[in-house]
């Protein structure tokens, strides 16, 4: 659901996103700002609740993290309070925003939404690029 989620909202743009399922994907370092768009999984484990294994591993290596600028989460409702757990931990840890939380694949709305936020973040990036605070 995330992959169509991301594939909508990268079509007819020249964006780009990268499903970390595939362990190339998974081993490389992003060459500049990106944004996490992560489902949630409860296992039953409380240690390790409901971050995707894929998304741990990529955010073991420290220039990824620096680089990571926000989160979206794709989870649903029916998780109570495990809602977008996923999405909500990464952030809280890393000190980024969620920037969009969505039920499943999303509607067309949280597709606009996301393209909306990105724009926004590119051109945020842009303009702060020769200034302190930038993630590089
Ligand atoms: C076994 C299982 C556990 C899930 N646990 C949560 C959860 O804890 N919180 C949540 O918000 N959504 C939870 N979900 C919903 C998924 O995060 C949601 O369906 C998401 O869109 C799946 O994306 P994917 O198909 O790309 O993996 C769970 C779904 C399944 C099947």
């Amino acid at each position: 659901m995330v992959r169509l989620f991301c594939e909508r909202v990268c079509q007819g743009t020249a964006r780009r996103a990268w499903d970390l399922g595939e362990r190339e994907v998974r081993r490389s370092v992003p060459e500049g700002p990106w944004v996490l768009v992560t489902p949630s999984y409860k296992t039953g484990n409380p240690d390790n609740d409901t971050i995707p294994e894929a998304v741990r591993r990529f955010l073991d290596d420290p220039v990824t993290r620096r680089r990571l600028v926000g989160v979206m989460g794709s989870g649903n409702r029916n998780f109570g309070r495990h809602y977008q757990a996923a999405a909500r931990q990464v952030a809280a840890a890393s000190g980024r925003p969620v920037l969009l939380e969505l039920e499943l694949q999303g509607t067309r709305w949280d597709v606009e939404e996301a393209r909306r936020v990105l724009d926004a973040l590119d051109g945020a990036l842009t303009e702060g690029s020769s200034g302190p605070g930038r993630p590089a």
